[in-house]
């Protein structure tokens, strides 16, 4: 069962990447400050889908939160294939007004957080040969949105997804950056410009999964962003067109005949009868325990459909197709109060 880690998993955006990748068959690892609401998340979506969910409660603009986080993703137990760089803030005042504070916070969180995870998560998954990084901007990176630090923040996410992803190319990991439009809360209207959170999810992994630098969920966003986005791409080809003249350069100057292969992007298809232990991870904490519960195979999977053990690989980018899962027979399982030990779990259903 492949792992993700989703940033501000708590509510928004953030929790229903949790599910749906829960849903698509992933492991997943959920990070936020407010502990109480993860552990909900994480039993509803255990519930739900029968995933294995983790809660690793952490401020992201703090460096004892941020060194957590990092260390889950460089952890080799249940390693990380996919993160979802989720978490944002927006501050609401215009820039002379805004508390420098909240102006410090934006960048922290929606920079510096989105980068070092990005950094921490990328050497793994390029030794695999496989993974994903999801980073969600904004259409606002367009817009000289407000004047706070957010719309240049999130201009910042989509050149810096740009320039990694292809500085990962032929790696078979990828990364994609999301140019989400105005998404759709509860008393808005509906409409082209409002984008319904489970829509803007499943295109963006779709996209993701499709290898795609940029995804643009929603027809008027994508049109619009394809349209400010041509000269950009026409860069883009420029630049690959020239590193690939590079690359045949020093491979000619190497003697070497040619071959260079590029990898496939990557992700495994899923396991999903293994029982949902929530574990609650303290800040600071770092390689995880092994989970001992997890069955070497339950007897109702026949031994074809139960994977082998992924220690490397090379497959497609999570060429997951969602599956059914919910088990409404499943008895509710209850979530042990939190003790010394970071292990929380929900009984098996
Ligand atoms: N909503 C939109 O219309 C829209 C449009 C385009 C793009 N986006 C982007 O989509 C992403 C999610 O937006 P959303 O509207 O779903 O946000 P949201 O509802 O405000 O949720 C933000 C999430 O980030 C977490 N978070 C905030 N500060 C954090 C910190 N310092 N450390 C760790 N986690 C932190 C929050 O949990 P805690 O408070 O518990 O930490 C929460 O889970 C953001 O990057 C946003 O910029 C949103």
């Amino acid at each position: 069962m492949p792992t993700a880690l989703v940033t501000g998993a708590s509510r928004g955006l953030g929790e229903v990447y949790a599910h749906e990748l829960a849903h698509r068959g992933y492991a997943v690892v959920l990070v936020a400050r407010d502990a109480a609401r993860l552990a909900a998340v994480a039993e509803r979506i255990g519930r739900a889908t029968g995933a294995i969910v983790e809660v690793l409660p952490a401020d992201l603009t703090d460096p004892a939160g941020l060194a957590a986080v990092e260390a889950r993703l460089t952890a080799r137990d249940l390693p990380v294939e996919l993160l979802v760089n989720n978490a944002g803030v927006e501050s609401d005042a215009v820039f002379a007004e805004a508390p420098v504070d909240a102006l410090t916070a934006e960048i922290d969180l929606n920079v510096t957080a989105l980068m070092r995870l990005t950094r921490a998560a990328v050497p793994a998954m390029t030794a695999r040969g496989r993974g994903g990084v999801l980073n969600v901007a904004s259409f606002a990176g367009y817009l000289p949105s407000g004047g706070n630090a957010y719309g240049a923040s999130k201009s910042w996410v989509l050149a810096f997804t740009d320039t990694v992803a292809a500085s990962l190319a032929g790696t078979g990991v990828t990364v994609t950056a999301v140019a989400a439009g105005r998404i759709r809360a509860e008393d808005d209207p509906q409409g082209p410009l409002w984008l319904e959170p489970a829509d803007v999810v499943r295109r963006s992994l779709d996209d993701l999964a499709r290898g795609r630098t940029l995804s643009a969920p929603g027809w008027v966003y994508r049109a619009l962003v394809g349209y400010l986005e041509a000269p950009r791409t026409a860069l883009r080809f420029a630049a690959r067109v020239a590193g690939r003249g590079r690359e045949n350069c020093t491979r000619l100057e190497r003697g070497d005949a040619g071959g260079g292969a590029t990898r496939p992007s990557p992700v495994p298809t899923p396991f999903r009868g293994a029982p949902a232990p929530v574990r609650v991870l303290p800040a600071g904490a770092a390689d995880l325990p092994a989970l001992p519960e997890l069955p070497a195979r339950p007897a109702h999977v026949a031994a074809e459909d139960f994977p082998a053990p992924r220690v490397s690989g090379t497959g497609p980018l999570p060429a997951v197709a969602p599956r059914a899962v919910r088990r409404p027979d499943a008895p509710p399982r209850p979530v042990q109060p939190v003790r010394e030990a970071p292990t929380v779990r929900l009984a098996a259903g």
